[in-house]
């Protein structure tokens, strides 16, 4: 059976329950930590143009702050805006505040995201994500429609929240009337304080419960598998009490919600039910609300959760945490541009901040999967921020563009690399982004209106030399999505695999074969039913199908013309080299791949299309290190397009055919 798509159904308005229930919701804010603090906060934003505001997760900073402001008149001057650093936290939230206001969500309250706009021209109190924030300074360089801006989640220091704390520092210099909030879970905000000015810093006193630790004796073999044991083992041996377990992506989450399911269905009804609910980022936004869902009486529920529920969401009642100790960190090495997703151990702080999560309503227990002593030993104390360990590409890109000609004095926290800089600069170059002096070019201005990685908004810009902006932006809608196009159940793997294959007839290579995808699509109407035969995720393909109209609405903005080619593969195919020609490799003997700058060895993922073709020269689109080194998305090109294409970065003897 292929999964159905399974939308939330909506049921008809019964006014009474609506009206009590709206009455419960006020309730709740009454009784959150922050209620008492409400107006002697609000005094202290009055007083203070930039102030730092510390409180526990749960507290209530997040989603009635903003309420607050709006409250006490701030919404009259311009809107308020609160970031965060994940878009399944910003929707989420923007809802939650919705109801509790009383409105339709995108009207009053709304939400962005990137590709996603759920605003309108009512809307006073915006929910975003940092990214999101910092394309507006592109568009409005003096945030003039804002009269609040909350950097909320401060303590997660990703990249965009960084570059947004050194604009807001500028902006707070000329824009007088401007309040900013800086929010955050850490207790240890001085940090921050000292960057702006020794701003004064507010504290929400917390409300927490002694949380019980628990470790295990000796290292742990598998930490999926002890995770899944000790759910079971909390469901029947422990007092009530939802559960909460910290695993590190989608893959993970899906097959222990698999495990889980089939382990409870062999005790029948020998046992109370047990929920499973599940959140990552790339959950579609109707199956979020499912985490918040009250559940039967009797039963217990299990989240099975990314990092996300780490700080930036609060699930109610839970009683019990599950840590195995990991998170997928983007790893990058600036000597050789390679990135790559990694599980990686988590710190102290967040060790510490994930037992937290089981104390709010009550006694709490968290269950580590590792001993005492590897906490004590090899964790470190914190997660060193985000821009530390990142490619720097887009925001270099974003930088520029704001007219920050000089990167290495841009006041950052704590900066980056000089290496990480110069290396985002030479790509930047070898792009044409940036001329020799290091000035924006036109065609870096046109890269920049694209919400895109630096290298697929090239793809996209170059896509009108070769005439073919229209496949090409198909093809960037369809990476834009994610891996998350094609359905593959375990009891149909042969026909999933078969339908798949049948996209890459000819060894067209893996971006081709997605744009195959999309134009199948395209030509049934957009048909749902055609989705299921084909083994393909209608979700996802409407995700594309959304993210390419928008693009083909840039397009018109920077002036190229939307032209299609749909026989000249090697058109397409340049236009591809043209973004991620920095991205080349080789094949070496028994199948294994060479990059052609700073050698490494990798290889073509097994699920790519050419992963049993083995062309001699190769462009990819990212790495992913599992057990080994994969390149996901190939596609074959000629060697000497590099140098023609990319004659700054290659020479003639790099890519010769020896
Ligand atoms: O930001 P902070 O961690 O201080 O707290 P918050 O996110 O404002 O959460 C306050 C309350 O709202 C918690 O009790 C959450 O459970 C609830 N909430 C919710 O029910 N649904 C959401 N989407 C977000 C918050
Ligand atoms: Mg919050």
């Amino acid at each position: 059976m292929l999964k159905v798509d399974d939308e939330m159904s909506i049921e008809s308005p019964d006014i009474s329950k609506a009206k009590s229930e709206l009455e419960t919701l006020h309730e709740d804010r009454r009784t959150l930590p922050i209620y008492a603090h409400r107006d002697s906060l609000l005094k202290a934003i009055e007083e203070h143009q930039v102030l730092v505001i510390v409180g526990e997760t749960g507290s209530g900073k997040t989603t009635q702050i903003p309420q607050y402001l709006h409250e006490a008149g701030y919404t009259k001057r311009g809107k308020v805006a609160c970031t965060q650093p994940r878009r399944v936290a910003a929707m989420s939230v923007a809802a939650r505040v919705s109801q509790e206001m009383d409105v339709k969500l995108g009207h009053e309250v709304g939400y962005s995201i990137r590709f996603e706009d759920c605003t309108s021209e009512k809307t006073v109190l915006q929910y975003m994500t940092d990214g999101k924030l910092l394309r507006e300074f592109l568009g409005e360089p003096d945030l003039a429609s804002y009269s609040v801006i909350m950097v909320d989640e401060a303590h997660e220091r990703t990249v965009s929240t960084d570059v947004l704390f050194g604009l807001l520092k500028d902006l707070v210099r000329f824009r007088k009337d401007i309040k900013i909030l800086i929010s955050s879970a850490t207790p240890d905000a001085s940090k921050f304080s000292d960057f702006f000015d020794c701003a004064p810093i507010y504290r929400i006193p917390g409300r927490r419960y002694p949380v019980e630790i628990q470790y295990t004796k000796a290292p742990v073999a598998d930490y999926l598998d002890a995770a899944i044991v000790t759910v079971l083992q909390i469901h029947m041996t422990q007092s009530p009490g939802d559960i909460l377990v910290f695993l590190t992506g989608q893959e993970e989450i899906e097959s222990a919600e698999e495990i889980l399911k089939h382990k409870i269905s062999g005790f029948g009804s020998e046992i109370p039910e047990l929920v499973i609910s599940k959140i990552f980022s790339n959950l579609p936004a109707e199956l979020q609300a499912k985490i918040f869902q009250p559940i039967p009486i009797g039963s217990r529920k299990v989240v099975l959760a990314t990092n996300i529920a780490e700080a930036s969401l609060t699930i109610d009642g839970i009683n019990y945490v599950i840590d195995p100790g990991f998170c997928k960190m983007e790893a990058y090495n600036p000597r050789t541009g390679m990135e790559s997703l990694q599980v990686t151990s988590i710190s102290k702080a967040s060790a510490d901040q994930r037992a937290g999560r089981s104390g709010r309503t009550g006694h709490g227990k968290c269950f580590r999967l590792y001993t005492a002593d590897s906490y004590k030993t090899k964790l470190d104390d914190n997660t060193p921020p985000e821009i530390q360990r990142t490619n720097l590409t887009s925001v270099v890109l974003s930088l520029k563009s704001l007219g920050i000609q000089n990167l290495l004095n841009f006041d950052f926290m704590d900066p980056p690399s000089n290496e990480a800089l110069l290396k985002a600069l030479e790509l930047l170059f070898a792009l044409g982004a940036l001329n020799k002096l290091g000035e924006v070019t036109k065609v870096g201005r046109q890269m920049a209106e694209f919400p895109l990685d630096p290298m697929l908004s090239k793809m996209i810009v170059a896509s009108d030399k070769y005439k073919c902006s229209d496949e090409v932006i198909s093809i960037a809608a369809m990476l834009s999505v994610g891996n998350s196009i094609f359905y593959r159940p375990k009891d149909e793997q042969v026909h999933a695999d078969h339908a798949r294959m049948s996209f890459h007839t000819g060894n067209v290579g893996d971006h081709i074969a997605l744009m195959n995808v999309y134009n199948s699509w395209r030509e049934t109407n957009y048909s749902t039913q055609w989705c299921y035969e084909n083994y393909v995720q209608v979700r996802s393909m409407r995700r594309a199908r959304d993210i390419r109209d928008q693009l083909e609405g840039l397009l018109e903005r920077v002036k190229i013309e939307l032209t299609g080619c749909p026989n000249d593969l090697q058109a397409i195919k340049k236009a591809i080299t043209s973004g991620f020609f920095s991205h080349s490799a080789r094949l070496q003997n028994y199948g294994s791949y060479r990059t052609v700058k700073h050698p490494r060895i990798v290889h073509i993922h097994p699920r790519s299309g050419l992963a049993d073709n083995f062309p001699r020269w190769v462009v990819y689109d990212e790495v992913v290190l599992t057990t080994k080194e994969y390149m996901r998305n190939v596609t074959e090109l000629k060697p000497e397009w590099l140098v023609e294409i990319a004659p700054h970065y290659y020479q003639m003897k790099e890519v010769e055919d020896a």
